[in-house]
């Protein structure tokens, strides 16, 4: 009879890694008409009135501080904006949201105009529940200036603060570190991409390369709630805040009265 040994364990073997949590950032690319374009950007440097800043000179121009921020109202892009947020319905639903147990809101909407050497730093949306980006013009090689997405957590990196670089010890130009300990993912503007992603998420814009053009986007806010309330006795979801519509306006001049 043979004999026979035990085969030893061989060590790492077999081990897979499962990836969790996905992000969820929706893109889809349109098709805009040319001379519809050209009109909206038009538009949009005459909304700018000269200014070319904010007004830090090295931060692109944002009409939300320029007092142009309901661009949806704007009859030159209310088509445009209407068909945006027909995506973010689709957003919604495909992250399992029941259209009929949510009512969407456009909170606010406005350009944003990003010269040579310009940025728009870090930042997030605390006051709103998804945000999108939709790029007039772009031609997806990243020149204009990519949108940056920050990692919202990177418990990968296992120890924070070790896939920065400086020598390792993660290698961050292997294919692993990409996957799986990525501290970005970098965006590039393409004419009439929309970018849909949760409003909580850090962001920025990087630096404007392109000596040739201006880049131009339009940003815009949405704020989930319950849908209007028939009766008074309805239920509404615990988390969801009530319909708007539902609200009581408290004036301040009434607080100061009883205080
Ligand atoms: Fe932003």
């Amino acid at each position: 009879m043979p004999k026979t040994t035990a085969s030893a364990p061989q060590p790492g073997r077999g081990l897979k890694l499962q990836a969790l949590f996905p992000l969820a950032v929706g893109q889809v690319q349109l098709q805009p008409d040319p001379l519809d374009l050209a009109l909206q950007l038009q538009a949009i440097r005459e909304l700018q009135a000269g200014a070319d800043s904010n007004p830090d000179p090295g931060c692109a121009w944002t009409g939300d501080l320029n007092g142009v921020w309901q661009l949806d109202r704007d009859p030159r892009f209310s088509a445009l904006i209407a068909g945006l947020l027909g995506h973010a319905w689709s957003y919604l639903e495909q992250l399992g949201f029941d259209r009929d147990r949510i009512a969407l809101h456009l909170q606010r909407c406005w350009p944003v105009v990003s010269e040579l050497g310009q940025v728009v730093g870090r930042h997030h949306h605390p006051n709103a529940h998804l945000s999108g980006v939709y790029y007039l013009n772009g031609d997806g090689s990243g020149r204009s200036g990519c949108l940056r997405l920050f990692t919202p957590s990177a418990l990968n990196e296992l120890v924070p603060g070790l896939a920065v670089g400086h020598g390792g010890p993660i290698l961050n130009e292997g294919p692993a570190a990409a996957q799986w300990n990525a501290p970005w993912f970098d965006l590039a503007p393409r004419a009439g991409l929309l970018v849909l992603f949760p409003a909580g998420l850090e962001h920025m814009v990087l630096e404007n390369r392109d000596a040739n053009d201006s880049r131009f986007s339009i940003s815009f806010d949405l704020v989930l709630t319950s849908p209007p309330c028939p009766t008074p006795g309805q239920q509404v979801g615990e988390y969801l805040a009530p319909h708007p519509s539902a609200w009581t306006a408290v004036p301040a001049d009434r607080i100061r009265e009883k205080g």
